[in-house]
């Protein structure tokens, strides 16, 4: 099996193309533009007569074509996904997540090419911190920020292409990952490098925000089984019932690290932050019989740390920039 993956060199794309030559026999086909989120180490584990890698933009549709072309199946990782960036400047995400997954729906309606589409939950807004209701497949779209609303119109646009063109799609939609080659930028690796690097880690506000967290194997392991045996149409929401604020995932990275619980700063609150997110996801375990490996968050984050502590080589280059970038906005 030919699988063509877009936006292989980035956090979740590469822990998927692991997840692949891992435990599948499938050859894999990274389609990655390198943008500073994309980095070509976080493939170079993998022998090379499992891999193809081609540096290429999922906007350019000579090139999509002709690699979903020769795929049996696509999954389109690929994507401008920070939230804070999409506030300081919205344009690459409309380019990327919306006009690259235009590209490659139309690519698998001339080939006919089986299509899955990475999305997140954050598609569907935020939730009251007591509201009993979680998100799952019927809940209306909402979305908050520019990164959200360009994901949320990439749905959008999937939905249309399989009613309209027979596209052989299907959707999922994720709560936030953690894990290794994760870039600094977000949330878990930025306190974690910030530790390692002598600096206070930083918590928006409050930090009362909840986060619903998936180690990024479960993911790609939800992934594999909607890929193998979803329904074509349909949408399936992933998630691990990890709900737990950033303040008590911040304390947990201190203590996880020797620090004490509270040796991080309170800085300027995102425009727009998003209150809670919260997936259930029945359909993905009863329909498909998926169920997460990670199922204690505490012993999962102690492993990310590790590998952030045995891989600064793999960060350190990217630090000061990230931190120059947060502390021009207050963050
Ligand atoms: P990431 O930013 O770590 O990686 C994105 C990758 O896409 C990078 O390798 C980058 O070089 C590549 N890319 C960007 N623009 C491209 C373009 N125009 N052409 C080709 N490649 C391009 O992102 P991530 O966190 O791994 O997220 C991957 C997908 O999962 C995204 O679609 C995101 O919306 C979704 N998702 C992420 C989370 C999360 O917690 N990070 C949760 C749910 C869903
Ligand atoms: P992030 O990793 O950016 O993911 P998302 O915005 O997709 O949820 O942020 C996770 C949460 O952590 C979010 O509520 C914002 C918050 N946050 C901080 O408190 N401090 C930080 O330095 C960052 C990057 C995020």
């Amino acid at each position: 099996m030919e699988i063509l993956v877009t936006g292989g060199a980035g956090f979740i794309g590469s822990n998927f193309v692991h997840y692949l030559t891992d435990r599948t026999d499938a050859h894999v086909t990274v389609l990655d533009a390198l943008t500073y989120a994309g980095n070509r180490e976080s493939l170079a584990a993998i022998p090379d007569h499992r891999l193809t890698f081609v540096h290429g933009d999922v906007a350019d549709a000579g090139l999509v074509a002709e690699l979903a072309g020769a795929a049996d199946a696509v999954v389109h990782f690929a994507a401008e996904s920070h939230n804070d960036n999409s506030l300081a400047n919205p344009r690459p995400f409309v380019d990327t997540n919306l006009i690259g997954t235009f590209t490659l729906l139309e690519a698998a309606r001339r080939t006919g090419v089986r299509y899955h589409h990475i999305s997140t939950d954050e598609v569907y807004g935020d939730l009251e911190l007591n509201d009993p209701q979680r998100f799952d497949e019927s809940t209306a779209y909402n979305p908050s920020s520019p990164y959200s609303a360009t994901k949320a119109g990439s749905d959008l646009l999937v939905r249309a292409w399989i009613r309209s063109f027979g596209v052989a799609g299907t959707i999922s939609n994720c709560s936030n990952n953690y894990g290794p080659y994760q870039h600094i930028e977000k949330f878990i690796p930025r306190q974690i490098t910030n530790v390692l690097a002598g600096l206070r880690p930083k918590l928006y506000g409050s930090g009362a925000n909840v986060r619903d967290w998936i180690h990024a194997e479960d993911h790609s392991s939800a992934v594999w089984t909607i890929l193998q045996h979803g329904r074509i149409g349909e949408t399936y929401l992933i998630g691990a019932d990890g709900e737990r604020s950033n303040r008590d995932v911040l304390s947990l990275i201190l203590t996880l690290m020797g620090e004490a619980p509270d040796a991080f700063d309170h800085v300027a609150d995102r425009p727009g932050h998003d209150l809670r997110y919260a997936i259930d996801s029945t359909k993905l375990r009863t329909e498909l019989g998926w169920a997460p490996r990670y199922r204690d968050f505490e012993a999962g984050l102690a492993a990310t740390i590790d590998w952030y502590r045995q891989h600064e080589r793999w960060w350190r280059d990217t630090k000061a920039k990230t931190e120059a970038f947060y502390s021009a906005r207050g963050q």
